[in-house]
């Protein structure tokens, strides 16, 4: 039997539902925001991963599903959003559009080769914004503000708001060396791939996942302490535009992300729900002002930020979901009544009925159970003595009172009882 590849799954119709529910939220909370909706390719050309998530992180070094295609040109399944929307941005000129501030925002499949356990996917999705255009500490808060009411509105619990700042290239270019000389003494105890990040990028060793106890962990210099004046306010006026909004957050300078893109704000939503196990980072996201000049477009700013999916669905629990069921489940009483049952199903789709109905010739017990089960409003029964005198009989499953009602009527009577019912509710 072929199974599903390892890091993937089906979702079956019994979870759509809230697949649905919560990917209309989030385009509900977009428009709100006025962030549009941008789609860019699934595949992309490997080289724009390389150089923009960045050759030493674990994502590119480890975890992308890479292949030459016919033509021996290297393509990648994108691990995550931004690299294609900056791509994008420069391809398309979104940057020379009146409107100099643009926000976008994307829903879809990622992938990345990476151990499979609860929330943690090698086909997964996310949901990301980007606003590009202009470097503005009022945006890197927008997208705190707009990530935490995403959160709240779900109904999702015990999550907190990390922030840090990388500083800019300077600052960065200091830390750098201070964190140099910090690892130095101890390098020979470190894992094969920091020694390499070492000489390649030593902010990378910061999140290793093999040397994360190590004490030279704990005790390794601060992002925050080194940031440049200019920096340093940029951090400021974040806070203080977080204070002044009444949002909870904790600096914490041990957040770097695994991504090369960012310099100053970076932040995550981490919950503490134990279903959640190692994945508790619902959300991260940041400041990544060199990305688009370093893709080759006009030096722009850019910030932003993603959600899993599925770690959201696993916090989320059994909150979304709720099924509104059929209108009216059509049900035919034998062989000759089908036709009639075809028309009549066709005849109340097209008046904005949802309508199923039974083409397996089912006892009325049978046929019953799916009246129930797909939680239909109304049965409509149509038996040999309802085919002769051109009736149906309509059966009101919330109030189980059946009338006989004439063919021509039914779209009327079924309009009628759904009034008199909704009447009732008030
Ligand atoms: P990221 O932190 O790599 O950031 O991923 C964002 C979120 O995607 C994570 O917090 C997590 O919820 C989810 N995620 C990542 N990998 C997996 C996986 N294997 N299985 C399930 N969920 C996963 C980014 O991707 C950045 N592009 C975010 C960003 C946008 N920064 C600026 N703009």
């Amino acid at each position: 039997m072929i199974k599903a590849p390892r890091g993937t799954v089906d979702i079956l119709p019994e979870q759509s539902k809230k697949w649905q529910e919560l990917e209309q939220l989030i385009r509900s909370i977009c428009s709100y925001y006025n962030v549009q909706e941008i789609r860019t390719p699934i595949f992309e050309h490997t080289e724009l991963f390389v150089r923009s998530v960045g050759e030493t992180t674990d994502v590119v070094n480890k975890e992308m599903y890479t292949f030459a295609d016919k033509k021996g040109r290297s393509m990648t399944l994108r691990p995550e959003g931004t690299a294609g929307v900056a791509r994008s941005y420069i391809e398309n000129k979104l940057y020379a559009l009146p409107e100099k501030v643009q926000k976008l925002f994307y829903m879809g499949p990622m992938f990345r080769y990476e151990r499979p356990q609860s929330g943690r996917q090698r086909q997964f999705h996310q949901f990301g914004v980007e606003m590009l255009g202009i470097e503005s500490p009022y945006l890197d808060v927008e997208c705190m503000v707009m990530a935490i009411t995403l959160v709240d509105t779900l109904g999702i619990q015990n999550v907190k708001l990390h922030v840090n700042s990388l500083g800019d290239e300077q600052s960065r270019q200091n830390y750098k060396e201070v964190l140099m000389a910090h690892f130095e003494p101890s390098l020979n105890e470190l894992c094969s791939d920091c020694q390499n990040r070492y000489a390649t990028n030593p902010l990378r060793i910061l999140d290793c996942k093999v040397d994360k106890s190590h004490p030279v962990m704990a005790n390794a210099p601060r992002t925050i302490d080194y940031l440049t004046d200019g920096a340093k306010a940029h951090f400021d006026k974040v806070c203080a535009l977080l204070d002044d909004l009444e949002i909870e957050y904790v600096v914490d300078p041990s957040l770097v992300r695994g991504l090369d893109y960012y310099n100053h704000t970076v932040f995550e939503i981490i919950s503490d729900d134990p279903r959640l196990g190692n994945g508790a980072t619902l959300g991260g996201g940041g400041r990544y002002n060199g990305l688009i000049g370093e893709l080759g477009g006009q030096d722009s700013a850019g910030v932003g930020f993603a959600f899993g999916l599925e770690r959201m669905m696993i916090a989320i629990g059994d909150e979304l979901g709720d099924d509104d069921g059929l209108d009216v489940y059509v049900m035919p009483l034998g062989e000759a009544a089908l036709d009639l049952a075809v028309q009549i199903a066709a005849m109340l789709r097209a008046n904005g009925f949802k309508t199923d109905l039974d083409y397996q010739q089912r006892s009325m017990k049978g046929q019953f159970k799916s009246v129930d089960r797909f939680n239909a409003k109304f049965a409509l029964i149509l038996g040999e003595s309802e085919l002769a005198k051109e009736v149906v009989i309509v059966k009101n499953n919330a109030t189980k009172q059946q009338s006989e009602v004439d063919l021509g009527d039914i779209v009327k009577y079924l309009e009628n009882e759904i009034a008199a019912g909704e009447h009732h509710h008030e």
